[in-house]
């Protein structure tokens, strides 16, 4: 059966730094609160216009394709993972094999936040393994500047935020001692209202029957989305923060011993574990949970904020280019967030 190796790794992040301070003009927050519960100390805003999911995705995307030594052209299958799409759809899939004028290959969008690139790593390491795909793109990428509250209502949400973009190449090979170990995926719905964006949606079709009774037909049209609902900030992401950091302390290090047990494993082979960077305080939490040496993960929230399905790729991109990480090395990824939904991946770099 062949195997999946990481051939090629890209990020983009915008240019506009945006410090904890400049937060400041929009609403009642603090340089010292933030740092203190969260870690982040700047985040990147893409341009408001000019950049949008799809073209930060597709930056990352043409540094992995180069570093992979292929063309675009090479490419068999995109997976993108977003939460914040270009459009409501269709996905950013297509819209990347557009800007990047591929071949009319498809095009596959994932919806799982925060874990959505380990889960697209998954599928991807899937099509590779049965030998149908030799070169699959897998991206995560998110624009969350443009639909963030920012005033004091939101900011519990907003300060935690940052853009940017990250990709792989993922490759057929059968080079020895590289390759995908293994993948571990789960979820939990009972607690998909604490880390959700409620809107547009359809879940007015949940409403009850004698609610729905006092509407007429246009008006249900509105319960998708009307002024009601950005005047009552619906449209905006909400968060039970404090729940959803209990659960993942709890889910992060079991998802990653998961992982290690599973191909006989331990704490002490591990190189380098990336987590998805949501709180560093969470990081933390995990790191002493599972005793691990602080050459053992990497963390980079402090300059990018929380960027969502893009903080996997964009972490281990940067721990890559750093010489961190070197072939063969025992490198774990790992994410939980909304769903919730949590999962990690094993590999051999
Ligand atoms: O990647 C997706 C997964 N997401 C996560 O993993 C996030 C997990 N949760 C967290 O990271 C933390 O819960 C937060 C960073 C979101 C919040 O930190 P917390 O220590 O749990 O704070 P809290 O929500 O319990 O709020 C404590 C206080 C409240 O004030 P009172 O009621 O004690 O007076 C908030 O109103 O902090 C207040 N607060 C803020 N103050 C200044 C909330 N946000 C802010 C803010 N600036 N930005």
């Amino acid at each position: 059966m062949p195997k999946s190796i990481i051939a090629g790794i890209g990020m983009y992040v915008p240019e506009n730094v945006v410090t904890n301070n400049d937060l400041l003009k929009y609403m009642d927050t603090s340089d010292e609160w933030i740092r203190e519960r969260t870690g982040i100390e700047e985040r990147r805003y893409a341009h408001r216009t000019r950049e949008t999911t799809t073209t930060m995705g597709v930056e990352a995307a043409q540094i992995a394709i180069e570093r992979a030594g292929i063309t675009a052209q090479e490419i068999d299958f995109i997976i993108f993972a977003t939460l914040s799409p270009d459009y409501y759809f269709p996905g950013c899939g297509v819209l990347l094999q557009r800007a990047m004028q591929m071949k009319e290959i498809g095009a596959l969008d994932v919806r799982n936040q925060c874990s959505g690139f380990v889960y697209a790593l998954t599928v991807a390491d899937q099509f590779i393994k049965s030998g149908m795909y030799k070169n699959i793109l897998v991206v995560g990428a998110e624009k969350h500047s443009f639909g963030l509250d920012f005033s004091t209502r939101g900011r519990n949400v907003s300060v935690i935020f940052g853009d940017g973009a990250g990709a792989v190449v993922l490759q057929s090979s059968d080079e020895p001692g590289r390759g995908i170990l293994s993948h571990h995926l789960h979820s939990d719905g009972n607690s998909a209202e604490i880390l959700a964006m409620y809107n547009p949606g359809t879940h007015a079709n949940y409403w009850k029957e004698e609610t729905l009774a006092n509407f007429n037909d246009a008006e249900i049209g509105d319960l998708f989305f009307s002024h009601a609902m950005i005047d009552k900030a619906q449209v905006f992401p909400y968060m039970d923060g404090p729940a959803v950091f209990k659960k993942a302390v709890e889910k992060f290090p079991e998802v990653i011993l998961e992982a290690l047990t599973a191909n006989g494993l331990t704490t002490q082979d591990l190189a380098m574990l990336i987590p998805h960077q949501a709180n560093l305080r969470i990081a933390q939490f995990v790191q002493k949970k599972l005793q691990l040496r602080d050459d053992q993960v990497y963390n980079n929230i402090q300059k990018y904020g929380n960027t969502t399905a893009a903080s996997v790729p964009i972490a281990l991109c940067e721990a890559w280019e750093k010489g961190l990480i070197k072939n063969g090395d025992l490198v774990c990824l790992a994410a939980f967030g909304s769903g919730f939904t949590w999962a990690s991946s094993l590999l051999r770099w």
